[in-house]
């Protein structure tokens, strides 16, 4: 029989990808979402639903009691500015439900873990590309959350309980090019579906947060990964624990650094009009480049970014809108 894993907020956007990529491998997936962001429409009829909360711990540990033998966990806050603003809001969400998962784990005897982490754990870089060993140092209680979280299935794992995976992406963009996966994000804050809806006028025009920054274009540089990369490194990582019972916290980046004026001019060379668009002051907390070394998603799990060029990526979310 297949392994079955859990991929709570599974409806989400990288989640839905997530599961996707796991039923193509063969697993039996369950999707487990609140859908309080994520969309009904992105869970594919392969995979069983439960609507639950990570909040409700009776719900989390029947959802964990049927054989389940990983779970993935994307389910969380994630806007960087309202973290700064509504930090009870994050503290309830990312730090007291993911507590309830890994505690709803050891109550099930649930051993393997694969945990959406971020760059933001690292702060303000103080070397690119980032690697694992750069301090951890979050300027934003989003990016704490994401921390504390590592530290506690850190925890959870010298005390035997379980092994885990903690994946820190980078700018997660895209979406799989055959457009199973439609649910947009409502009230989207990231560069890409802000374009988006400007190239397709959902939105006026949008801004540039910044262009004095000391870079080739006056304008932030970042590391755009392909969701569908980043979903097969989920994958891999559930196998290697699998295979060696050991836990790891690992880069996922393509390398490459792209800034938003090159991201803002390709996305008019594949949509073919111009785009309206402002200079804007520098969004705070924004550093000038974040770019990571993935090596050791590499080396451990024998993951390379398939999808690095950035107007392939661009078409691939362009192609949906149209
Ligand atoms: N940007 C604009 N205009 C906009 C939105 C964004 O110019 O309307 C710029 C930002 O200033 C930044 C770049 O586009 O320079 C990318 O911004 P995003 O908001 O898309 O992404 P961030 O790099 O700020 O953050 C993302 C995730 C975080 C994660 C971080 C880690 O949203 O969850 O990457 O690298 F923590």
């Amino acid at each position: 029989m297949a392994d079955r894993i859990l991929v709570i907020g599974g409806a989400g956007y990288i989640g839905s990808h997530v599961q996707k990529q796991l039923i193509e491998e063969g697993y039996d997936v369950i999707v487990y979402d609140n859908l309080s962001s994520g969309d009904e429409i992105n869970i594919l009829e392969k995979a069983k639903f439960i609507k639950g909360d990570i909040l409700d711990e009776k719900s989390l540990n029947e959802a964990m009691s049927q054989n389940i033998k990983a779970v993935v966990h994307l389910a969380a806050k994630k806007a960087v500015g309202e973290s700064m603003i509504s930090p009870d809001i994050y503290a309830k969400n990312n730090l007291t439900g993911s507590i309830n998962i890994l505690n709803a784990m050891v109550n099930n005897n649930v051993k393997y873990i694969v945990f959406s982490s971020s760059a933001a754990v690292y702060g303000m870089p103080e070397y690119i590309p980032m690697d694992e060993k750069h301090p951890i140092n979050p300027i934003n209680y989003y990016g704490y959350t994401k921390r504390a979280i590592e530290e506690n299935m850190e925890w959870f794992n010298k005390l035997g309980k379980l092994n885990y995976t903690a994946l820190r992406y980078f700018n997660a963009v895209g979406y799989a090019f055959d457009g199973t996966i439609r649910g947009k994000e409502r009230n989207p804050q990231n560069l890409m579906p802000i374009i988006m809806e400007a190239a397709t006028g959902k939105r006026d025009g949008f801004s540039i947060f910044g262009n004095d920054y000391e870079t080739r274009d006056g304008t932030c540089i970042r590391d755009y990964i392909h969701v569908t990369d980043l979903a097969r490194a989920h994958s891999l990582a559930l196998k290697k624990m699998f295979e060696e019972n050991k836990s790891y916290k690992l880069n996922l980046g393509t390398g490459i650094g792209t800034s938003v004026k090159e991201i803002v001019d390709a996305t008019e060379k594949v949509i073919g009009k111009k785009l309206k668009y402002t200079y804007a002051p520098r969004r705070s907390g924004d550093p000038a480049v974040l770019t990571a070394k993935a090596d050791e998603a590499q080396k451990i799990l024998g993951w390379k970014p398939v999808y690095t060029d950035i107007e392939e990526i661009i078409s691939s979310v362009w192609n949906l809108e149209i």
